[in-house]
């Protein structure tokens, strides 16, 4: 399945679902990486492998998303892209891209959803006490980090030890290992068009 990897900046889940795409009977390959800024770092990183990149910056559209959207929604067709991956896409989705791509596109967020959807999850779980945190694979839908789970990762929380940044690197390692993993799940399990009941849970 051609996919898009969907990117804002250092795009290290963007590389661990390259390297996969990579091996021997996975079911994915990659199409696109497009990001919304020219200087995400991740961009550099998929030219300097040949694979086809696109920035479409957001800003020249000012306040228009959904027009954002069509020249994006325009790359991926051009580009042949039947799946889309979010890796540290930093803007949110309209019902437009969202409603176009329903079933063929997922995103990776850093937290056990249903807790702590949107930024900065890892002070907040540590403000939250929980002594269990992890990332979550999910279906994208209109509603910021609500869609159907596809498979979590958990690692553990130390109080007293852990600064946000140990844990966001805890979870980071676990983060490269669940996408793929769940990409070739969801793209196995179905050849590529997805329900909701198509869920797994990685640990
Ligand atoms: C990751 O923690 C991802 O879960 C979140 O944004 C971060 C992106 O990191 N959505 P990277 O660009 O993949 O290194």
């Amino acid at each position: 399945t051609p996919i898009a990897i969907l990117i804002s900046g250092r795009g290290s889940n963007m590389r661990s679902l390259i390297a996969a795409c990579t091996e021997p009977d996975f079911p994915a390959s990659v199409a696109l990486v497009l990001s919304n800024k020219e200087d995400a770092a991740g961009l550099d990183y998929s030219r300097s492998l040949g694979l086809r990149t696109e920035a479409v910056p957001h800003k020249a559209f000012g306040k228009d998303r959904e027009a954002h959207e069509h020249a994006i929604d325009a790359k991926l067709k051009e580009a042949g892209v039947e799946f889309i991956c979010l890796a540290g896409y930093m803007r949110l989705l309209t019902p437009f891209l969202t409603d176009a791509w329903a079933g063929r596109m997922i995103n990776i967020h850093p937290s056990l959803l249903p807790l702590f959807p949107g930024t900065h999850t890892h002070e907040r779980a540590l403000e939250a006490g929980v002594r269990i945190h992890g990332c979550t694979v999910h279906h994208v839908t209109a509603g910021m980090d609500e869609g159907p789970i596809i498979a979590q990762a958990a690692v553990p929380v130390f109080p007293k030890k852990d600064s946000a940044d140990d844990l966001a690197a805890r979870v980071l390692v676990q983060e490269h290992v669940l996408y793929p993993a769940a990409l070739k799940a969801v793209l196995v399990g179905t050849g590529g068009s997805v329900s909701s009941e198509d869920r797994l849970l990685v640990v």
